[in-house]
């Protein structure tokens, strides 16, 4: 019998994920948000600034913890980890790309790319061909020998995506990755993104103030005030989150039967 592979595979889940920043003035920069990702889908988070993109975005990437809430990375709920076994399961599962390029400036293309190989101790005959394929993938093999000074702005974010790629993630987190770009190199980043969505099974998720880039993806999840105030994939939110949403705590039975008929 032949089955179609279902995308079913959940890559990433919060469930009633909470950041409160703790300080003279404590804010709540996330309020129980409950959102899934599964594999290779490709999204997009949308809100103004201050909205709690980034904070979101850091609770998916495991870069901190959340204040309350579950956070599940391939199934796995990572809040009883400690550090080391969470940097574990983010360098072996996450891959991330952020505003600025942060490239070694007194280094080569294929150098900045072949960093985090090295660091975590790869072979060097494997490095050259991880680096080689990452540049590929990145349409800059021509560029290996240059500086980042050598490049335009989406040439460099394409070698930050290229070292994002290091560890073949599964998953590729990206904030704001086309805020220092113009229209044209925002496209090539975009490009590049989708491709690797859709030619490697990368799951892509970006945070963009831009509706172009938005547009291009296939989700997507509007933030306003630390809650999530609109997904473009009702089916994929949280059943908890959706039903609380929905129909209020009181009466989630009438939202379970709600939540089977979007499945259906
Ligand atoms: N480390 C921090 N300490 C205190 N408040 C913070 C911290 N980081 C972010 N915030 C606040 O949390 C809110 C959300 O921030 P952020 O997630 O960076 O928003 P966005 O990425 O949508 O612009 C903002 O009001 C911001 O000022
Ligand atoms: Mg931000």
């Amino acid at each position: 019998m032949i089955t179609m592979a279902k995308q079913t595979e959940s890559v990433l889940k919060l469930e009633r994920v909470s950041k409160l920043y703790d300080g003279a003035t404590p804010f709540l920069a996330l309020d129980e948000v409950s959102l899934e990702i599964m594999k290779g889908e490709l999204v997009s988070i949308i809100g103004p600034s201050g909205s709690g993109k980034s904070t979101l975005l850091h609770m998916l990437g495991c870069l901190d913890r959340p204040t309350g809430g579950e956070i599940f990375v391939g199934g796995k709920e990572i809040s009883k980890m400690g550090d080391d076994e969470i940097a574990d399961v983010r360098r072996d599962t996450i891959g991330f790309v952020f505003q600025s390029f942060n490239l070694a400036s007194t280094l080569s293309v294929f150098k900045n790319v072949e960093l985090p190989l090295m660091i975590s101790n790869m072979p060097k005959a494997e490095r050259q061909k991880v680096v080689a394929r990452n540049l590929q993938l990145v349409g800059l093999t021509d560029k290996a020998g240059n500086l980042p000074s050598q490049l335009s702005g989406g040439q460099k974010q394409r070698v930050a995506i290229a070292r994002a790629l290091a560890n073949s993630p599964k998953i590729l987190l990206a904030d704001e990755p086309t805020g220092n770009l113009d229209s044209r190199s925002s496209k090539e980043i975009i490009d590049n993104m989708v491709r690797l969505c859709r030619e490697e099974g990368i799951t892509v998720i970006i945070v963009t103030h831009d509706p172009n880039i938005a547009e291009r993806t296939d989700r997507m999840v509007r933030i306003m005030d630390g809650k999530i105030e609109s997904d473009t994939d009702e089916s994929k939110r949280s059943r908890k989150g959706t039903v609380s949403m929905l129909y209020g705590k009181a009466d989630e039975g009438a939202g379970k039967k709600e939540a089977r008929r979007r499945e259906k």
